[in-house]
This record gives C-alpha cells, sequence and structure tokens, in this order.
C-alpha cells in the first residue's frame, strides 16, 4: 500500500474530492495547512527586521491506496489541481506497512477500500 500526500490549492479540493469519488475512492483525510515552496515569499519587515517566509494557504489531502492504483491516482490529483502556474502544489508518496479497520479487525487490502 502507499500513502499519497497531497499539498494542493485550497480551491481546488471540491474537484479533487469529485474527481476521487468518481474513481471510487472515498477514503481520506484533509488538514488545513500553510507552506511555501520554490518561490521565495514576499519579503516583510517585524519590529525592523526584515524577514522572507509568508505562508500560503493549502490543503493537504492524505490517502492510503492499493499500490496497483498509485499512478492512476497521481494522475487524477495532477488533473484536478494542475492550472500550469507556480503553487500548483506536490505529490509526496510513502510506504505504507498496513492498515486496519478497528470496528472489523480486516487487514491490509480488505481494509483499505
Ligand atoms: N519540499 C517540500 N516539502 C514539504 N512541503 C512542500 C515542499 N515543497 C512544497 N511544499 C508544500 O507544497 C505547497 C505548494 O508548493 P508549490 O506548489 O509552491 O511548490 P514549488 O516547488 O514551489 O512548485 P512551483 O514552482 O510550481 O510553485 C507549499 O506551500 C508547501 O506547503
Ligand atoms: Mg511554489
Amino acid at each position: 500500500m502507499k500513502k499519497i500526500e497531497a499539498i494542493i490549492r485550497p480551491e481546488a479540493f471540491q474537484t479533487l474530492k469529485d474527481g476521487l469519488s468518481a474513481v471510487g475512492i472515498s477514503g481520506l483525510t484533509v488538514t488545513e495547512a500553510a507552506g511555501c515552496g520554490k518561490q521565495q515569499g514576499k519579503k516583510g519587515v517585524f519590529r525592523g527586521t526584515s524577514f522572507e517566509i509568508q505562508l500560503v494557504p493549502r490543503v493537504k489531502v492524505e490517502m492510503v491506496i492499493e499500490e496497483s492504483r498509485l499512478d492512476e491516482i497521481v494522475d487524477v490529483i495532477i488533473d484536478s489541481c494542475s492550472t500550469d502556474t507556480i503553487g500548483d502544489g506536490k505529490i509526496f508518496i510513502s510506504s505504507i506497512e498496513e492498515v486496519i479497520r478497528i470496528r472489523s479487525g480486516e487487514r491490509g487490502k480488505e481494509a483499505v477500500l
């Protein structure tokens, strides 16, 4: 199993959610986040000292999926969230060892859906 963490523009979330539903992905975790990427943020001044960091609001969407669906889901994210401009976000992929549904004790493939 793989975990996909997508850091996206908040305004892209509903489109992504609909796109994921359309391919049968319903389990996900969403966190309001803030961050910065490759571009330097605007310069600000705090009590006479300039600072460089400007945090931009983002949404972090986490989903754990079967590895066989990874490319398909990544395509859904890119299709839903791309505007072809800087700041569209980023996707991080990592491996998950186990998933357990608390109610039933199901594990792995049975538990992830
Ligand atoms: N290397 C990273 N590690 C953790 N979070 C990151 C990283 N890069 C970007 N992020 C998160 O993703 C958000 C969106 O990043 P962003 O799309 O601006 O990436 P970028 O690398 O600057 O690409 P682009 O040039 O398209 O803007 C950031 O606000 C931050 O929350
Ligand atoms: Mg950026």
